[in-house]
């Protein structure tokens, strides 16, 4: 059985530095925010090279205050990807703002910039544009934030998928979630830097932002019992930035070996004769795509997927049903082939089992497998 992510190998290895880290925890019983808290604060600044780090309770809680911060409101409009999880999204609307959703790029599955551009010209109220890391592969951000100076909108990175994925910006590299007003984070276990729970942070390079959020993690009260915003309960657990504190020291390494199994997939496909029955992601040296997903596009992809889940190999598919055809985005008024990438690729994308430590014999025998049903398969 080859599982479609599998922590045991990773939790094998470090569960004696984790493990300690935890003890401590509880010795000093500081169990919500406190010292491990700004400690794992500390250090996501100086690996994203990123002046502040705001540490929140879920990935979903980063997007949604780091709207807050951007002065989103009611009838506001931000351009987004409807290729993504549902928290993008439903984070915009639950301030009463307006998700404008434009179809993404067929080659890396980001949001398009042809579209965001077009969307800027052709609408009034637009405040924001959200663009997504999908999968680990870093979005155009030198574009992204060429477009947003042009039309003056902001920029809300959400990097949930991309921790430590660089962008390429100004003949140079930056951290994926570092370049816009904000840059959101998720540490949900499955995430490539993931805790063991819930977990979240807001990254910004603005002083002013950065005590804002600072502030609305905390039911918008900057001293106690004096509430200046309408602020929520979003506090990291300690136990929380201790697991995530340790994880921290690999991840480089573990993006750069993500890299490495992405290459080695797309080598054995190529080996296998498979190059023109499936799509297969670029993989770029540079790290800017880190891999949380390694997602390729096939026209059978369910019989795929069923065929390899008998061969014991787990696939995931992100994301069947695109968000501008979500039953409780009805309101916004999208149609069945409203956004035809979008719903293309929905129908086309499987991701394949993806983690560090993942071998080569393993890969070896998902390559065999998808082969063998494809070659089946034909006519
Ligand atoms: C792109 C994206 N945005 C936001 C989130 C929300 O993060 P969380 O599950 O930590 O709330 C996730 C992860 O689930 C995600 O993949």
């Amino acid at each position: 059985m080859i599982k479609q992510l599998d922590l045991s190998e990773h939790y094998n290895k470090l569960n004696d530095d984790i493990l300690k880290k935890v003890r401590q925890v509880f010795e000093t019983q500081q169990f919500v925010m406190g010292s491990f808290v700004s400690e794992f604060e500390k250090a996501c600044e100086t690996y994203l090279d990123v002046k502040h780090a705001v540490a929140v309770a879920s990935g979903s809680d980063a997007v949604y205050l780091a709207l807050i911060s951007a002065d989103i409101k009611r009838g506001d409009k931000v351009i987004t990807t409807p290729f993504t999880f549902f928290a993008t999204a439903s984070a915009i609307a639950r301030l009463g703002a307006l998700p404008l959703f434009v179809d993404i790029d067929p080659g890396t599955f980001n949001i398009s910039i042809p579209a965001i551009e077009h969307a800027l010209k052709h609408n009034r109220r637009i405040k924001a544009i959200l663009p997504v890391h999908l999968y680990g592969r870093s979005a155009d951000m030198q574009s992204i934030m060429e477009l947003a100076r042009k039309y003056k909108v902001c920029v809300i990175e959400d990097a949930a998928q991309a921790f430590g994925a660089r962008c390429i910006y100004k003949n140079g590299y930056r951290k994926a979630g570092t370049l816009g007003d904000t840059g959101c984070f998720s540490f949900y276990p499955t995430k490539n830097l993931g805790g063991a729970g819930d977990g979240g942070m807001v990254v910004t390079n603005d002083d002013k932002i950065a005590d804002l959020l600072r502030v609305l993690r905390l039911h918008g009260s900057p001293e106690r019992y004096i509430h200046k915003y309408m602020g929520i309960n979003s506090r990291l657990d300690a136990l929380q930035a201790a697991v995530l504190s340790v994880n921290l020291n690999h991840i480089e390494q573990w993006n750069h070996t993500r890299m490495e199994l992405a290459k080695r997939y797309n080598d054995l496909f190529k080996e296998a004769g498979l190059a023109d029955s499936i799509v297969l992601p670029e993989v770029p040296e540079d790290l800017t795509h880190i891999f949380h997903q390694y997602t390729i596009r096939t026209k059978n992809r369910d019989s795929l997927r069923d065929y390899l889940k008998q061969e014991g190999i787990g696939t995931e598919v992100y994301y069947p049903v695109p968000l501008h055809l979500q039953p409780v985005f009805k309101y916004l008024g999208y149609r069945k082939g409203s956004l035809k990438q979008t719903e293309l690729a929905s129908k086309q994308v499987l991701s394949l089992p993806m983690y560090p430590e993942l071998t080569v014999d393993q890969q070896k025998f998902i390559a065999g497998s998808i082969k063998k049903q494809i070659q089946s398969s034909k006519p």
